[in-house]
């Protein structure tokens, strides 16, 4: 069973995609009763037409998640039009510790999937309050800048977004690091295929569209509620996806005590195995400047 804190509308959106990609039953907890047991209802009454039957609950009551093998926790405030998600970080990180300490009492054993914004502080929060493994606490964000990066380069070339894969890391935020030198369209890298202008160009656009998304219709929903499915499938069928998550480091890449995104497998155990690529000149400068601003942030972290 999934446990999604939070039936707002990237919740209600992820947990929807979980049941109707039949990943597996769901717990949807909201502070407001009405509104996750409303979510619930609704997506019940979808089942029928869209083939699935799994078990959707909406609750207030986090007595409910108990057994859960993995917890996502979408709910804080969200980014408004023109907010950094770095001002977002003390007022979320109140509300995700005292989430933890429930799911610590009620589901000892899951895995943490982080959502919500800062994602990396978050991240960070929820594994010092969390006391578990590291390897069960990671964050949903750099998926999503993966995401935007393949879409942007299937555009530009037109091609199927299906043949581009790539790999962004560092802070779910400005000053993420899409990784340019590992981007392929079915095995060729990019750099064989697009000018050094297209490949700037692309990645301002992948910094930058969360914002824009938000600037145009306050939120984005449909994209981080997919990609949230994407990882919870990865764990909960123990698939050993290769993607880049938010997970606390103590030593790779040279860093310890703070967490960033970085590739890894994940899978049944949450985090596998972190993956420790060779970066060029350009993405390890600005992975390093990524980790000094995540590392500031922490700073200013209150209890
Ligand atoms: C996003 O990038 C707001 O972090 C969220 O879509």
């Amino acid at each position: 069973m999934i446990a999604v804190i939070g039936a707002g509308r990237v919740g209600s959106a992820a947990a929807f995609n979980i049941l109707r990609y039949r990943i597996s039953d769901v717990i949807l907890v909201d502070i407001y009763k009405d509104l996750a047991e409303g979510e619930a209802l609704d997506m019940m009454q979808a089942a029928p037409a869209l083939e699935f039957d799994g078990k959707i609950k909406g609750t207030s009551d986090y007595s409910d998640i108990e057994g859960s093998e993995l917890v996502i926790v979408t709910a804080g405030r969200a980014r408004q039009p023109g907010m950094t998600r770095l001002e977002l970080m003390n007022e979320n990180a109140k509300i995700v510790r005292s989430i933890v300490r429930e799911v610590v009492k009620y589901a000892p054993d899951c895995k943490l999937m982080m959502v919500t914004n800062p994602v990396d502080v978050m991240t960070y929060v929820a594994y010092k309050e969390s006391g578990f493994e590291r390897n069960r606490v990671f964050g949903m964000g750099n998926l999503l800048d993966t995401m935007r990066f393949r879409s942007y380069i299937a555009s530009e070339l037109n091609v199927s977004r299906e043949d581009v894969r790539a790999l962004v890391i560092g802070e779910h935020g400005d000053s993420m690091v899409p990784l340019v030198e590992y981007a392929s369209v079915s095995g060729i890298p990019i750099t064989k295929l697009l000018s050094k202008e297209q490949i700037d160009k692309i990645v301002r656009l992948t910094i930058s569209s969360g914002a824009e998304v938000i600037k145009l219709k306050g939120s984005t929903i449909f994209a981080p509620a997919v990609n949230i499915a994407i990882m919870a499938d990865a764990v909960i069928k123990g698939r050993n996806r290769v993607m880049s998550v938010s997970t606390y480091l103590q030593g790779e890449y040279g860093f310890s005590d703070v967490a960033i995104g970085v590739p890894v497998i994940l899978g049944r155990n949450g985090i596998e195995k972190i993956l420790e690529l060779e970066l060029s000149p350009e993405s390890k400068r600005r992975f390093e400047k990524s980790v000094s601003i995540i590392k500031e942030a922490i700073k200013k972290l209150k209890n």
